[in-house]
């Protein structure tokens, strides 16, 4: 229909794990046209059996899926949602030009990857966004999403605000939460100064929120403050007493993705999510020592323990 957007996007979804299984099952449910781009056995498992959710929020379904190694596009969006470790590697499956005009939306945690691929994809068509939600691929295409929320925000400083607004439309439409925001480094670095805390305490102790809150309130105070401060020069101001605040109303039982990785003896994201605070704390000329000790001390615990 003229002047009417069209209703059905085509949308790849790089890495269908927690996060990009649980939005490309809820893209596909709504109709829209969802390539998941995966790793080659991945690839038969999502063509075999297809995608199956179980969500408070979004309800149980499944979803057949279409997937392939390699994106040929193009597309309207490329959502991104591997892990940071994986990034490089899951790039590879998505080369520059198969996007066509379609925009690329990462969903990672960290502050690392846009300039990275603003390198590799057209800035225009590049969309900061960040993702607060709990969900986990318990199987190849089988996703459990267990928190009460899921919301998204976006924002790009250099895409055109008429295309992020017409992404996130796109996205209500199908029943996910997505806010538009003018300030991409408020995005990144609003859900950083949360979650880096949380992710390298709950890690380096082995112990879940309510315990990192109370036992390690005087190291969690110290990291969020420092946080905060290269959070603040990175231009997105953080207030520490409202990180503070967040981390005394979070289920006691709350555990990190890091946590968990650590514990499964997986790699974790600490290069995105601890050392790029400490890169971005040299750029600006701070000091952060307690959370370069937690990084260091994570640092030499991941080396011992993927060695063995
Ligand atoms: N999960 C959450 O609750 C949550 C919340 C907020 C933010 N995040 C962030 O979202 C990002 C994704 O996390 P996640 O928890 O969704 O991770 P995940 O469950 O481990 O999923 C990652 C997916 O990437 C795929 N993958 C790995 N290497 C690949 C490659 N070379 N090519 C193609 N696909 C590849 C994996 O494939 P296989 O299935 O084949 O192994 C998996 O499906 C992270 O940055 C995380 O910090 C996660």
């Amino acid at each position: 229909m003229d002047g009417m957007p069209d209703p059905l996007w085509n949308v790849a979804i790089v890495g269908p794990g927690g996060v990009g299984g649980l939005i490309g099952a809820v893209l596909a449910r709504a109709g829209h046209r969802v390539m998941f781009v995966a790793r080659p056995e991945t690839v038969d498992a999502l063509t075999t059996g297809g995608l199956t959710v179980h969500s408070g929020k979004f309800g149980d379904f499944q979803v057949p899926a279409t997937a392939t190694a390699r994106l040929s596009g193009p597309v309207d969006a490329c959502v991104l949602a591997v892990k940071a470790t994986a990034l490089d590697a899951a790039l590879e499956r998505v080369p520059a030009g198969a996007l066509g005009d379609g925009l690329v939306l990462p969903l990672l945690n960290g502050v690392e990857h846009l300039p990275l691929l603003r390198t590799r994809f057209p800035a225009a068509q590049v969309v900061a966004g960040a993702i607060r939600v709990e969900t986990t691929r318990v199987a190849p295409g089988r996703i459990e999403h267990t928190s009460p929320f899921s919301g998204i925000e976006v924002a790009s400083d250099t895409a055109p605000g008429e295309r992020v607004e017409a992404l996130a439309a796109q996205f209500r439409r199908a029943g996910l939460d997505v806010t538009v925001r003018d300030d991409e480094t408020a995005v990144l670095w609003d859900k950083l100064a949360f979650l880096a805390p949380l992710a390298l305490l709950t890690t380096a102790a082995g112990a879940p929120a309510g315990t990192i809150r109370t036992q390690w309130r005087e190291t969690l105070e110290a990291v969020v403050g420092e946080i905060a401060s290269v959070a603040t020069a990175a231009g997105a101001p953080v207030d520490p007493a409202t990180i503070l605040g967040m981390f005394d109303r979070v289920p006691a039982g709350m555990k990190s993705s890091m946590q968990r990785d650590a514990e499964a003896g997986r790699a974790t994201e600490l290069d995105a999510i601890g050392t790029a605070v400490l890169r971005a704390a040299d750029r600006y000329g701070l000091t952060t020592p307690v959370t370069a000790r937690l990084v260091d001390e994570l640092s030499t615990r991941e080396s011992a323990r993927l060695a063995e």
